[in-house]
């Protein structure tokens, strides 16, 4: 595939007004899920779940791509229609997370480094084969007073950058994804002085890989403080470190940028975006690839019951879309 093509892929990953849907929970974080809501972890729960997502009607019009799981890219619809089908049937984008998860960084206690590099051509070739266009990789950074060592930023963008050279090769959209935890009662300050090492090391690191930007597409977390800091962060004061950090480390040649949830509330992760988008323009388009803050709502409704609940948990999933997808545009009026 060219670079023309990837960035085609790219720029129709940020198409004006939509963002992604994650839909890539693996299953021990699925099981999670299910379980807050009472609901039992079985194969046959997690595709009826997913199938549910990905046929709301209406999705298309906010939603550009989703990201799916192993276990998901291979499943079908109740009717035997796979699922990639619908999607390209919709004009939604087919992704796929590849790495295999974070795993403690021998000599860095409390920091995490993520795994997945071993075999990952060959499943990349099945995965295109299957039908993804884009795939996702994510890094995880954790905050305290010893985290993250330097060691582990390194270590982390040189596998995020490694997958992303390999994705280019086999004709995938690299999602570059650096999340960095909000959880801990670190400042925003903090919170921004740890985005700006990591972004500078992984765009580094990229450079190094050969690893074309205008095929990429960066996935981030916000500026923002930790979940138990004394001082919280207003939406103007968020929206303004986050877009202040991506000025100043991310190359204009990116096609766009995502954000992640990360365990903000639904309303504060549109508040966010659309502030952001408010005091725009910039370089890229600012969307949203959430999981939690487009599924969180209807999961529960889906929950309490599962036939009677299954067209409102759908009008709850185009509703989270289409207010994201406002405040991708900075439109969103609360
Ligand atoms: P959240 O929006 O729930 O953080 O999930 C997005 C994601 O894909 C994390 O990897």
């Amino acid at each position: 595939m060219s670079i023309e093509d990837l960035e085609s892929v790219a720029l129709a990953m940020v198409a004006p007004g939509k963002g992604i849907i994650a839909i890539d929970e693996s299953t021990n974080t699925i099981k999670k899920r299910f379980e807050a809501v009472g609901i039992e972890n079985t194969e046959e729960n997690r595709r009826a779940y997913r199938e549910l997502l990905l046929t709301t009607p209406g999705l298309n019009e906010h939603i550009s791509g989703a990201i799916l799981y192993d276990e998901t890219i291979r499943q079908k619809t109740r009717d035997g229609v796979p699922f990639t089908e619908v999607m390209k049937k919709a004009g939604i984008i087919p992704g796929i997370k590849v790495d295999k998860g974070p795993v403690p960084l021998a000599g860095f206690p409390g920091d995490v480094v993520t795994e997945g590099l071993d075999g990952l051509r060959q499943r990349l070739e099945e995965y295109v084969k299957l039908g993804a266009q884009f795939a996702k990789w994510r890094a995880v950074i954790n905050i305290s007073e010893d985290n993250p060592s330097s060691t582990a930023i390194e270590a982390n963008c040189h596998a995020l950058a490694r997958y992303a050279a390999l994705c280019q090769e086999a004709g995938l959209v690299p999602m570059v994804e650096p999340e960095v935890i909000m959880d801990g009662d670190h400042s925003i300050e903090v919170s921004y002085e740890v985005h700006e090492a990591v972004l500078r090391s992984l765009f580094n690191a990229l450079y190094e890989q050969n690893v074309m930007l205008e095929g990429t597409i960066l996935k981030v977390s916000m500026v923002i403080p930790g979940k138990d800091s004394s001082e919280q962060a207003d939406v103007e004061e968020v929206a303004e470190a986050t877009v202040r950090v991506l000025k100043t480390c991310v190359p204009a040649s990116l096609p766009g940028i995502v954000f992640l949830s990360g365990g903000q509330t639904d309303e504060q992760s549109t508040a966010h975006l659309n502030a952001m988008n408010r005091i725009g323009p910039h370089p890229w388009p600012l969307s949203f690839s959430y999981g939690r803050a487009m599924q969180q709502a209807a999961l529960k409704l889906w929950a309490k019951d599962m036939k009677g609940n299954y067209a409102e948990a759908q009008k709850t999933v185009h509703a989270r879309a289409k207010d994201n997808g406002l405040a991708a545009l900075g439109r969103w009026n609360g």
